[in-house]
């Protein structure tokens, strides 16, 4: 860990922080992302014998199986005891805004099925507001057009996340907007309204499933955040 400067070093402090919250013999929830990376090898080192983890993504699976981890699907597994993931933005209400890895639609799946939600995170991810992170929609392709325009009713800029001047296209073949220019002031209200257009796959508000426990990563420690 020493040789990481900066925010890397803050995400592999709360990886291995989150360690204590990986019980032996449990089946465990895991999330997608550069800090979610770190804990998969902090895990991958610890040698604590979990039964094996559901994971959010193909990234997070191909990562976990290359260490020799049991990966296995939601439907073989009766719960999770714990759900580990990062997030974009996180408020004081443990409401958070994720996918920025386009995972969002798996982690929320995931996540619902957890008993406790432990989002890592460093400190550049607490807010006062959710949205100055562009909200991460996944869409069904044929719907864009009309969801630009009904997020543009609220105030918001939908834009189509590219990659190598291709539409990106999540694990479940859809595609992302990313909403520019939201304050989320009523997070649990908007997500529920938003779930309900037409075409909208998941949004990235999570609310519902908020965070149980924050392992915020600072200069001076972790810090341990329960809602
Ligand atoms: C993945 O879709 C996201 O929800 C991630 O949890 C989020 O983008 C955090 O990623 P980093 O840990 O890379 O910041």
């Amino acid at each position: 860990m020493s040789q990481l400067s900066g925010q890397d070093a803050l995400k592999a402090q709360v990886a291995h922080a989150a360690l204590a919250y990986v019980q032996p013999h449990a089946w465990i929830g895991v999330g997608t992302g550069s800090t979610v990376n770190f804990f998969i090898d902090a895990l991958a080192q610890s040698g604590i014998a979990i039964q094996g983890a559901v994971s959010s993504s193909i990234a997070s699976t191909q990562r976990m199986q290359a260490l020799g981890m049991h990966v296995v699907d939601l439907s073989e597994v009766p719960s999770l005891a714990v759900y580990i993931d990062g997030a974009d933005e996180i408020d004081a209400h443990g409401y958070m805004v994720k996918g920025g890895g386009a995972a969002l639609t798996r982690e929320k799946i995931v996540a619902a099925q957890a008993q406790q939600f432990v989002c890592i995170v460093d400190q550049s991810k607490r807010v006062e507001v959710l949205g100055a992170f562009p909200l991460p929609v996944e869409v069904i392709p044929m719907a864009v057009p009309q969801l630009v325009r009904e997020f543009a009713k609220l105030g918001g800029n939908a834009v189509l996340r590219m990659k190598n001047n291709q539409a990106v296209v999540t694990d479940n073949g859809q595609h992302i907007l990313d909403v520019h220019g939201l304050r989320l002031t009523e997070p649990l209200a908007l997500e529920a309204r938003i779930s309900q257009w037409p075409g909208v796959v998941t949004v990235g508000i999570f609310a519902f499933q908020k965070a149980h426990v924050c392992l915020m990563g600072t200069p001076a420690g972790v810090q341990t955040l329960r809602y």
